[in-house]
């Protein structure tokens, strides 16, 4: 992005910030708490790791209904609509041409804070990935309950498994997130924004076709 006039803008709120960093930091303890029970390795001892699973777990539940709240009456759901076009682009910008110092295909901006890439991630992640890891270690946790709850024609090992596999995918998009998190215009540029809510763009900014128009 050298040789452009650069300006701040303001992309992420204060409760955007807060989310982000409580569910990130909630996240890698479950990870670290979850593959201990599962047997990876040995820090908490297994019964603490349980009982601190299962409690970080029940917090991030709550967390989460109020991210859906907040995105919701803020309208900001509209950032993670995807959209076919320049996601070619984006792709092979990743792919190749970050590598060539060429600029990137698209720009941010308050009304276009993801690229259509960051949408459809976001997007698969908060809708799909994230629910289905939260509602497999619901139901593992209720386990006892099943018959009470008329849940009894579910497979544990199904559901374990799902929790698992659910699991290992979350730490795949959590590498890949944050090497994408050092591809700013310097390495700790995006980590910068995420703290204080400005970020750095170019001057000559031009309006995406995905925008979201919400005022
Ligand atoms: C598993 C835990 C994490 C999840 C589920 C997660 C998820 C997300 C989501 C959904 C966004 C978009 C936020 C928005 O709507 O504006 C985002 C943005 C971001 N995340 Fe994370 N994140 C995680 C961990 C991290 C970590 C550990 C870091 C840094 C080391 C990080 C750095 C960032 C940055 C810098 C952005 C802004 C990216 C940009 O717009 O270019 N995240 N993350």
């Amino acid at each position: 992005m050298s040789g452009h006039n650069m300006k701040k803008i303001y992309l992420y709120s204060k409760f955007e910030r807060f989310w982000h960093w409580t569910q990130a930091i909630l996240i890698m303890l479950l990870m670290l708490t979850g593959l201990e029970v599962h047997g990876v390795f040995s820090l908490f001892g297994f019964e603490k790791a349980v009982e601190l699973h299962n409690t970080l777990g029940i917090s991030w539940l709550i967390l989460f209904v109020f991210i859906i709240f907040w995105l919701l009456t803020t309208g900001e759901w509209k950032q993670y609509i995807p959209t076919s076009k320049k996601l070619f682009d984006v792709a092979m910008y990743y792919a190749s041409g970050i590598f060539k110092g060429e600029e990137h295909p698209v720009q941010k901006s308050r009304d276009a804070k993801h690229n259509p890439l960051q949408r459809l991630v976001y997007l698969g992640l908060s809708a799909i990935l994230l629910p289905l890891q939260m509602i497999t270690g619901l139901l593992y946790w209720t386990y006892n309950d099943w018959a009470a709850y008329g849940l009894d024609f579910l497979s544990l090992n199904v559901v374990a498994n799902v929790h698992m596999a659910c699991a290992y995918a979350l730490l795949a998009f959590l590498i890949v997130h944050i090497y994408m998190t050092t591809t700013g215009h310097n390495i700790t540029a995006h980590i910068a924004a995420m703290f204080s809510g400005w970020e750095e763009v170019p001057a000559d900014y031009k309006a995406e076709e995905w925008e979201v128009h919400k005022k």
